[in-house]
């Protein structure tokens, strides 16, 4: 949830470091601090709120190093707050960045108590700092605390530290954390997000779990879980710079949005041949694994739920398979049978969610047929972990409310059904309309985003309530819930989803001129249940914005009826799914809310 940064390099790093806050804010931002080593002491300075603040007094105190970490924080234990703020230290000797949970740390404190540390802030991460002082005072090197150090913790863990007494070390340590390396031109870098040293350099390598480096400004050792120095992979990614500017728009939120087109075309592109779906886009041996799967398992959260829930109804239309969808923080704890032949199926952007994480490697200990995730992070741990993947391909998404992720992994779910499918040699038909119908999305896309106008108009009827009723039936229900979860994460509306058919058993109770029914409405078997479905919304005076298949007609009365392009049946729940995004993202900016970073979020879910 948390960033963090550390640098050792032949110049001064404190600007770098605070800019590598700044790309990696979208992961928290209730409060920011660096340490910055200068030989006879180290500079700490923390600031409450967003990283601009923490750069605010920088400029101030214009402090110089060439050794550094810092940290952007979410708030898990302890409030938001200057003191809860990393850098955590310890007798003025020892500073440290921590990403994760510690879950012993009660016990850890009890324990760093009786040896006379006293704690200074409400979070489970002090308690590594002084840990690392108690091992250092025993005489034991940096690397060696490290070590003893991580032996004693429980939980989840990215950690950067560094000492006084050494100016030239940074010392880091990874578990079920993301942390990596990267190899710039006299410097050596550490961050939990590729993002945040993506102007530096296009070297990294990925430390697995257990392992500890040690880094200086010519040279890098990592060792493993049993402290045996290994070598490491070195990945090249080019992280452009553009892909992490808001160019002409206001928000990367905006950007996203408006970027839907190609990043659909980069899901599918090289995926699709001829009139059918290509073997093996899920890795090499999927084709032949797919022949055998009889049931999904899906496990996911938040909006990658929402694509789950639209996908489970394409794998029994198209695959003609059975499906389970879980809230991955739920899942685990259900006793989950598993039938014979089961794919389990992840779904995130980040691939980091530390449920959905848990939830595979949960399932890795069952009997599954095989694991398979649907990403938008190459590197991450949840791809490196998965029998079979395949990536979204839609770009860094640094606004925190999921808008391309979204729907490229709906394009890619799509992917899966069809591969599916044709292992199973189901469809053959259906197959080829849509694939056809796929690479027309892109330009529909397109299309769609041409409503902004139209929404623009609406939302400050929406941007004026507190409430709004989201509706939609069979595979447009999943969409009408990512409409509300969209709207209440940025504008902070209350908002909630009901397939329609169920508001007359109790939530048209809630209907009056105060709640606004934004209702999906496309063209299928039962629109017209629908539309009668919103006549007992406008009979009780509710306004009614519906986006619908051009087909449909309806008297909308004071609301607004917005016809939608065309677009096969099946691939509708994507193209029905923009418009929601481009009211919540108006409606927010009518509220002056901050839209990429709104309020207790973080992009990237590490703590369960
Ligand atoms: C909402 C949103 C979240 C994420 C959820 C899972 O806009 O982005 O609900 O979908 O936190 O994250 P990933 O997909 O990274 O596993």
């Amino acid at each position: 949830m948390c960033g963090i940064i550390a640098a050792a390099s032949n110049r001064n790093v404190g600007k770098l470091l605070v800019q590598g806050l700044h790309k990696m804010e979208y992961r928290g931002y209730d409060s920011a601090g660096i340490a910055l080593h200068q030989k006879d002491q180290i500079a700490h300075l923390r600031t409450l709120g967003k990283v601009k603040l923490l750069e605010e007094k920088m400029i101030q105190e214009k402090p110089k190093s060439k050794l550094g970490i810092a940290h952007t924080r979410w708030a898990t234990h302890g409030e938001p707050s200057e003191e809860n703020a990393h850098p955590h230290k310890s007798n003025e000797r020892v500073y440290i960045v921590h990403n994760g949970i510690i879950e012993n740390y009660l016990d850890l404190k009890d324990f760093l108590k009786k040896k006379n540390y006293s704690f200074l802030s409400q979070t489970d991460s002090e308690l590594i700092a002084h840990m690392l002082d108690y091992f250092l005072n025993q005489g034991n090197s940096m690397l060696d605390s490290m070590y003893l150090t991580k032996d004693r913790l429980d939980g989840a863990y990215a950690i950067a530290a560094i000492d006084l007494e050494d100016d030239q070390n940074i010392i880091v340590a990874r578990n079920k954390s993301p942390l990596l390396i990267g190899i710039g031109i006299e410097e050596l870098l550490a961050a939990s997000d590729p993002l945040a040293l993506g102007q530096l350099t296009n070297e990294f390598i990925f430390l697995e779990d257990g392992d500890v480096a040690e880094l200086s400004s010519d040279s890098y050792s990592i060792y493993d879980i049993n402290k045996k120095k290994v070598e490491r992979e070195i990945s090249k990614i080019d992280i452009s710079s553009q892909a992490t500017s808001k160019g002409e728009y206001k928000h990367f939120m905006e950007k996203e949005i408006y970027e839907q087109p190609e990043a659909i075309l980069n899901t599918i592109d090289g995926r699709v041949g001829g009139d059918d779906i290509l073997e093996n886009i899920f890795g090499l041996g999927s084709s032949e694994m797919f022949e055998r799967v009889k049931r999904i398992q899906i496990v996911a959260c938040g909006t990658s739920l929402h694509a789950g829930r639209v996908a489970a109804n394409w794998f029994s239309s198209i695959s003609e398979l059975p499906t389970q969808i879980d809230y991955a923080s739920e899942y685990r704890y259900r006793n989950p049978h598993v039938d014979e032949d089961s794919l389990f199926v992840t779904i995130s952007q980040s691939g980091e969610t530390a449920d959905t994480l848990a939830a595979l490697r949960y399932a890795k200990e069952k009997d599954y047929l095989s694991s398979l995730c649907i990403c938008n992070v190459p590197t991450s741990s949840l791809a490196r972990e998965s029998d079979y993947s395949i990536f979204t391909n839609a770009g860094p998404e640094i606004g925190v409310a999921s808008t391309k992720a979204f729907t490229t992994q709906l394009a890619a779910l799509m992917l899966l059904a069809l591969s599916i499918a044709k292992g199973r040699k189901k469809n053959p038909k259906l197959r080829t309309r849509v694939v056809t119908a796929l690479r027309s999305l892109p330009d529909i896309i397109e299309e769609t985003l041409k409503l902004k106008e139209t929404i623009i108009e609406l939302a400050p009827e929406v941007a004026s309530k507190d409430n709004a009723l989201f509706l939609g039936r069979g595979i447009f229900y999943p969409i009408a819930k990512e409409g509300a979860l969209k709207l209440k994460e940025i504008s902070y509306i209350h908002a909630e989803a009901y397939p329609a058919g169920e508001l007359k058993h109790g939530p048209l109770a809630l209907i009056d001129e105060n709640m606004p029914v934004i209702a999906l409405a496309p063209e299928s078997e039962i629109a017209e249940k629908l539309i009668s479905n919103l006549e007992e919304v406008k009979a009780r005076g509710g306004t009614l914005y519906v986006f619908s298949d051009p087909t449909i007609s309806m008297d909308v009365k004071s609301g607004k009826l917005i016809k939608m392009p065309k677009c096969d049946f099946l691939l509708t729940p994507i193209i029905y799914t923009i418009p929601l995004q481009i009211l919540s993202y108006e409606v927010a900016l009518l509220r002056g809310t901050d839209i990429d970073q709104p309020r207790n979020l973080a992009k990237s879910v590490t703590v369960e």
